[in-house]
């Protein structure tokens, strides 16, 4: 059985973005994992950044099958990208929080050719609609969770937009887009009310990001509103909950078969 071969935990984007370009599959997975599939002839390391591994196999079927041979869990993200974990409940849990952590500083160079880039683009234009119809929008925005900056091809102010993120890859790249990006380490440093309104594509479907829902409002002036979608409705009840325990008034835009439902979470004036 031919061995997989490991890349000397060095960065390979070229091959990295080539390899998604050809419609090969990504599976990211925590150290202990990638031990145990060693050796199995069906994948190639590409990059380990803080012990996550990533790498390639060629359908995304394939990983989910590996997955399974190997008794392992598996979680598919961006229709592409396959967490694998541990099979044990505890243990798994973990690990796919530690990936979650990781996985945009790892995949950021290669974001836009994993995604459909016109969903999103299509998405934002939403979120951007609504939030022109919600009172106080008028001023600063931010693109919470702006990923590569796409919206900066969307917005119809983008001398308004600024942008944060909380994979510093997915920060540096949207600064490329001449997104005005906050320099801050966390969601908890962003200013206080700072922003008329924000928005956030396919952010709040992510286990990383409900916990951002209070600093988030702090960051905008009283009056102003939080535009989400929810990727297949995924943490909607949990934001709804905690919105309203921060002081959000909670309003349901639209249910969207494409994109998942759309809030708005307005901060009412104090
Ligand atoms: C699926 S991408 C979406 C990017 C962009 N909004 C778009 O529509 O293309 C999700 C982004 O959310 C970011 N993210 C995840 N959790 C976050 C959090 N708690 N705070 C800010 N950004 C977060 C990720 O780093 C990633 O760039």
């Amino acid at each position: 059985m031919a061995e997989t071969t490991r890349s000397d935990h060095q960065p390979v984007h070229g091959d990295l973005a080539e390899r998604v370009r050809q419609g090969q599959a990504l599976l990211a997975c925590g150290a202990g994992t990638a031990g145990r599939l060693a050796g199995t002839g069906e994948t190639e390391w590409l990059r380990s950044l803080d012990g996550v591994d990533l790498l390639a196999c060629p359908t995304v079927e394939q990983a989910q099958k590996l997955a399974a041979d190997h008794g392992l869990s598996h979680q598919t993200i961006l229709d592409q990208v396959v967490i694998l974990a541990s099979a044990a409940e505890d243990e798994g849990a973990a690990e796919v929080e530690r990936v979650h952590g990781t996985l945009f500083d790892l995949i950021g160079t290669c974001y836009d050719t994993l995604i459909d880039r016109e969903r999103n683009r299509s998405n934002i234009a939403e979120l951007y609609g609504i939030l022109q119809i919600c009172d106080g929008h008028r001023g600063p925005v931010l693109d919470f969770g702006c990923g590569t900056g796409i919206s900066m091809s969307v917005a119809g102010r983008p001398d308004e937009m600024y942008g944060w993120d909380r994979s510093a890859q997915m920060r540096s790249i949207a600064a490329t887009s001449g997104l005005r990006i906050v320099h801050v380490a966390s969601a908890e440093g962003l200013p206080e009310q700072a922003f008329a309104g924000a928005l956030a594509s396919y952010v709040f479907d992510l286990p990383t990001a409900p916990d951002a829902v209070g600093p988030l409002l702090r960051s905008l002036r009283p009056g102003g509103a939080l535009v989400a979608n929810f990727h297949r409705d995924k943490n909607l009840a949990q934001v709804t909950r905690d919105a309203a325990d921060h002081g959000g008034q909670v309003t349901v835009h639209r249910r969207d078969d494409r994109h998942g439902s759309m809030l708005s979470i307005r901060r009412v004036a104090d």
